[in-house]
C-alpha cells in the first residue's frame, strides 16, 4: 500500500440542503477511509468543495427570486457546518467560486485549447421564443432517446444515467415557461473526448480491484464509442472562458468541477506554506488517488476526468479506484431533492449524535445495491447493537472495574478463553484494516461489533461478579482481558465512530487521542486510573421520532373486502360488517352508513379502512377499525373505492413513507385531512392515494374538496 492517498470526495451542488443520500453516498465512506489510513500513518489529503455554477444553481436562485451568488453563500455555509458537525474530516472543503479555482480552470482549458483537444463549433442549441434565452441542461426537459425515461435532463437522463447531449432529447419543453422551444445556431467549444478512447481503454485495463458496477458502465460507455462534447454553455453564471469570442458564454459546471480535484489540492498547498507540496500526490507515481461519489456521478470521474488529465499534463496521476455507491432510499424511494423525499442533514443533527447516524449509515451502507434508511430500523440498530452490544459492553467492564479496582488490572496468568480473545483482537486488526483498505465498510464494522459481541460472552463466561468475591487475582485477569477488548474496539470504531472512540479512549485513562490502528494492540499500562465513565449513546424511541413525521405517515390504511354484513341489534342506522383483510386476517367493525347502502350493495364490495386505529365499542360492539367515506351536506355517503384491489393491499401516497405507529388516537387521525379531488380521486396534500395498480376514488359522485372522514 502507497503511503500517500488522495481522496476527492463528489462536490455537492450548493443549491440545497445535504441529505442522508449524499453522506451514505460518498461523505461517510471517503470519511472511513481516510481516517483509517491516517492511523495507518498514511500522508491523506482528502478535498472537495461546493459545487457553485450551471444550472442547478441559476435555477434555484430564479425559483426564490434571488441572485445565484446569495444562494452559494447560503449552502456553502450550511454544508461546511454539517460536515464539520458529522466528523467528516476534510483537509479541505473549499468552492468553486474561489479565485484559485477559477485560474487553474482556466489554465487547464488554455491549455487543452492551446494542444488541440478543444476546437469551435457551431450547433443548434436550444432557444425559447418565449423566454428569449437559450435553454442549457436543466432548462430543458424532454424523453431520454436510450431509455425513454420522459424527464430527462438536458445533460443527463437520471433514469438510465446516461450523460445526453441536448440536441439529441426527444419532445422537448422549456422548463421555465412550458413551451416548445427551437433549435437555434450558436458557437460553442467541444472537447474531444473521443480522442481518448484508446487511451482510456489502456488506463482501465488493470483496474481489476474496481466495483463492477464502476467497471461495467466505464467499459459499456467505452466500448459504444466516446463523443466529443460541449464545454460551453450560453449562460452568465459560470467561469468565463478564456477564448475570445467567447465573453457571452460560460465554462460547463461539469468541466469546471472535476477540475476542483487539482485546483483544491493546489489551495490546500498554499495554505500549507507549501506550494508544490500538491506533487507529492499528483505527481509521485506511487501515490493513490479514490474518489467517492454516489452512481450517478460515475461517468465525469471514470471517463472524463481522466481524458482532462490525459490531455492537459500526462504526468498527473489518474484515478486509482472509484468506489461508487449505489442509493440509499427513504422507505423505497429514492431520495430526491426536487421531490423533497428525504432526510435532511440539518434536521437530523438536530435530533441525534453523528455517531449514531453514522453507524445507522455505516452498517446500513449501499455498497453493492440500494438500501433503504427504516426509521424503526435505525431506531432497532441503535438500541440493539449501538448501545445494546457495544456501548453496554463498555459500559459494563468499566463501570465494574472502576468500583472494584479504580483503575486497569493486573495481567496475571492467562487461560484458554483469555488467549482465544487476544488471538480474537489480532484477527480482527487484520480483517477489519483489510476490509478498509478494500473499501468493504460494512464488512469492517460487522468484524468490529462481532468482537464487541465476543467481548459481552467472554465477560458473561468468566462471570467476574463472582470471582470478585473470592478469586480476586482471576477477576483482575479477565478485566484486564476485557480492557484490552474495550481497547480494541475504540480504535477499530474510530474510523467509523470518531466521537464516542475519542470518549472510550479517555475513559481509559488515554491523555493523547487515538493516533495508529496498532494503538489496539498495545498493552496496557496496569494501574492507570480509569475515568468516571460516561453513557456512550443515547437509547432511542420510535414514537418520539415519528411523532414529527407527515400526520399522514402514521396512518396504517388497508383495502378490506366487505364479507358479511349485519344490522347493530343497538342502533337504527348502524351495521355490524366483517371484513375480509387478506393476510391480516379478519375483522368486524361497526359503521354508520345505513342510512345510503343497502347490505346487497355492501356484500362483496371493497372498502379503505384505517385498521390501526384505537378500537372503539360503539354501542356495546367493539369496532376494529374504521371506514372512510365522504358525507355532504345532505347526509349522502360515499365510500372510498380502492378499485380491484386485493384485501389488504396498503393504501399510500407517493412519497410520505408509511410509518404507522401500533395505536393511532383518533386526534391523529384527523391531523391527516384527506380531500376528493377532481376526478373524484381521493387526495392527500393534492396528492392521490394510491394501492399498488390503482388510484382510490370516491363510490359516488361527490362535490370537490369534500372531506374524507
Ligand atoms: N455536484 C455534482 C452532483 O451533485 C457532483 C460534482 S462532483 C465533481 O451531482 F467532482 F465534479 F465536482
Ligand atoms: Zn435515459
Amino acid at each position: 500500500m502507497s503511503d500517500k492517498i488522495f481522496i476527492g470526495v463528489a462536490w455537492p451542488y450548493a443549491n440545497g440542503s445535504l441529505h442522508l443520500g449524499h453522506i451514505a453516498g460518498c461523505y461517510l465512506p471517503a470519511d472511513i477511509f481516510a481516517r483509517y489510513n491516517r492511523m495507518k500513518g498514511r500522508e491523506v489529503l482528502m478535498v472537495s468543495g461546493s459545487d457553485e455554477h450551471g444550472t442547478p444553481i441559476t435555477i434555484t436562485a430564479e425559483n426564490e427570486k434571488t441572485t445565484p451568488q446569495s444562494i452559494v453563500d447560503r449552502y456553502n455555509k450550511e454544508h461546511t457546518d454539517n460536515m464539520d458537525q458529522l466528523g467528516i474530516s476534510f483537509d479541505l472543503f473549499t468552492r468553486t467560486t474561489t479565485k484559485n479555482h477559477e485560474s487553474v480552470v482556466q489554465d487547464i482549458f488554455s491549455t487543452l485549447y492551446e494542444k488541440g483537444h478543444i476546437y469551435k463549433k457551431s450547433i443548434d442549441a436550444f432557444y425559447c421564443e418565449n423566454c428569449s434565452r437559450f435553454l442549457p441542461d436543466r432548462y430543458i426537459e424532454g424523453t431520454c432517446p436510450y431509455c425513454h425515461c420522459e424527464k430527462a435532463r438536458g445533460d443527463q437522463c437520471d433514469s438510465c444515467g446516461k450523460l445526453l447531449d441536448s440536441s439529441e432529447l426527444m419532445n422537448v419543453i422549456c422548463k421555465l415557461c412550458g413551451g416548445t422551444p427551437v433549435k437555434q445556431s450558436t458557437d460553442h467549444l467541444f472537447f474531444a473526448l473521443s480522442t481518448f478512447e484508446t487511451k482510456l481503454f489502456d488506463w482501465i485495463e488493470d483496474k481489476k480491484h474496481w466495483k463492477s458496477n464502476v467497471l461495467k458502465f466505464t467499459y459499456n460507455w467505452l466500448k459504444n464509442g466516446l463523443q466529443d462534447r460541449a464545454i460551453t454553455r450560453d449562460m452568465s453564471w459560470g467561469i468565463k472562458v478564456p477564448v475570445s469570442g467567447y465573453e457571452n458564454k460560460r465554462i460547463y459546471v461539469w468541466f469546471d468541477a472535476v477540475i476542483g480535484y487539482f485546483a483544491a489540492s493546489k489551495e490546500w498547498s498554499k495554505k500549507q506554506g507549501k506550494p508544490s507540496k500538491w506533487e507529492e500526490w499528483w505527481k509521485n507515481k506511487d501515490a493513490r488517488h479514490y474518489y467517492f461519489l454516489a452512481k450517478d456521478n460515475i461517468p465525469f470521474h471514470s471517463i472524463i476526468w481522466p481524458s482532462i488529465l490525459i490531455g492537459y499534463d500526462e504526468s498527473l496521476n489518474l484515478p486509482y479506484d472509484i468506489p461508487a455507491n449505489e442509493y440509499l432510499c427513504l422507505s423505497g424511494e429514492q431520495f430526491s431533492k426536487s421531490r423533497s423525499i428525504a432526510v435532511w442533514v440539518p434536521d437530523i443533527l438536530k435530533k441525534f449524535d453523528p455517531d449514531a447516524i453514522r453507524y445507522y449509515l455505516s452498517i446500513n451502507m449501499p455498497e453493492n445495491k440500494d438500501s433503504n434508511w427504516l426509521w424503526n430500523d435505525f431506531v432497532a440498530k441503535n438500541n440493539d447493537e449501538l448501545l445494546g452490544t457495544y456501548g453496554n459492553f463498555v459500559h459494563r467492564v468499566i463501570t465494574f472495574t472502576q468500583k472494584n479496582f479504580g483503575h486497569i488490572p493486573k495481567k496475571g496468568n492467562l487461560k484458554d478463553l483469555d488467549s482465544k480473545a487476544l488471538k480474537k483482537i489480532e484477527e480482527a486488526y487484520k480483517e477489519v484494516g483489510d476490509s478498509i483498505d478494500n473499501c468493504n465498510f460494512k464488512k469492517g464494522l460487522r468484524t468490529t461489533m462481532n468482537l464487541a459481541q465476543f467481548g459481552n460472552f467472554y465477560f458473561d463466561q468468566n462471570q467476574p461478579w463472582n470471582l470478585i468475591k473470592n478469586e480476586k487475582e482471576r477477576c483482575s485477569s479477565v478485566l484486564h482481558i476485557c480492557i484490552k477488548i474495550v481497547q480494541a474496539l475504540a480504535v477499530f470504531m474510530a474510523p467509523y465512530l470518531p466521537f464516542s472512540s475519542d470518549t472510550v479512549w479517555k475513559i481509559l485513562g488515554n491523555t493523547d487521542p487515538i493516533k495508529s490502528w496498532d494503538d489496539s494492540l498495545s498493552e496496557l499500562k496496569e494501574g492507570t486510573p480509569l475515568e468516571k465513565p460516561v453513557p456512550l449513546f443515547k437509547k432511542l424511541m420510535l414514537e418520539d421520532i415519528v411523532e414529527e413525521a407527515d400526520p399522514f405517515s402514521k396512518l396504517d390504511l388497508r383495502v378490506a373486502k366487505i364479507i358479511d354484513v349485519e344490522d347493530h341489534p343497538q342502533a337504527d342506522k348502524l351495521y355490524i360488517m366483517q371484513l375480509d383483510l387478506g393476510p391480516l386476517g379478519k375483522r368486524s367493525i361497526v359503521a354508520g352508513i345505513k342510512t345510503c347502502y343497502s347490505k346487497e350493495e355492501l356484500n362483496g364490495k371493497s372498502i379503505v379502512i384505517v385498521t390501526n386505529l384505537k378500537p372503539a365499542k360503539i354501542r356495546g360492539i367493539v369496532s376494529k377499525g374504521m371506514l372512510l367515506a365522504t358525507e355532504d351536506e345532505q347526509g349522502i355517503i360515499s365510500l372510498l373505492n380502492p378499485k380491484d384491489a386485493t384485501p389488504g393491499a396498503e393504501i399510500f401516497v407517493e412519497g410520505i413513507p408509511r410509518e404507522p405507529v401500533s395505536v393511532l388516537e383518533f386526534e391523529d387521525f384527523k391531523q391527516a385531512i384527506m380531500t376528493i379531488g377532481d376526478k373524484q380521486e381521493v387526495v392527500y396534500n393534492r396528492k392521490p392515494l394510491k394501492s399498488k395498480n390503482n388510484t382510490v376514488v370516491t363510490d359516488k359522485k361527490v362535490k370537490i374538496g369534500a372531506k374524507v372522514s
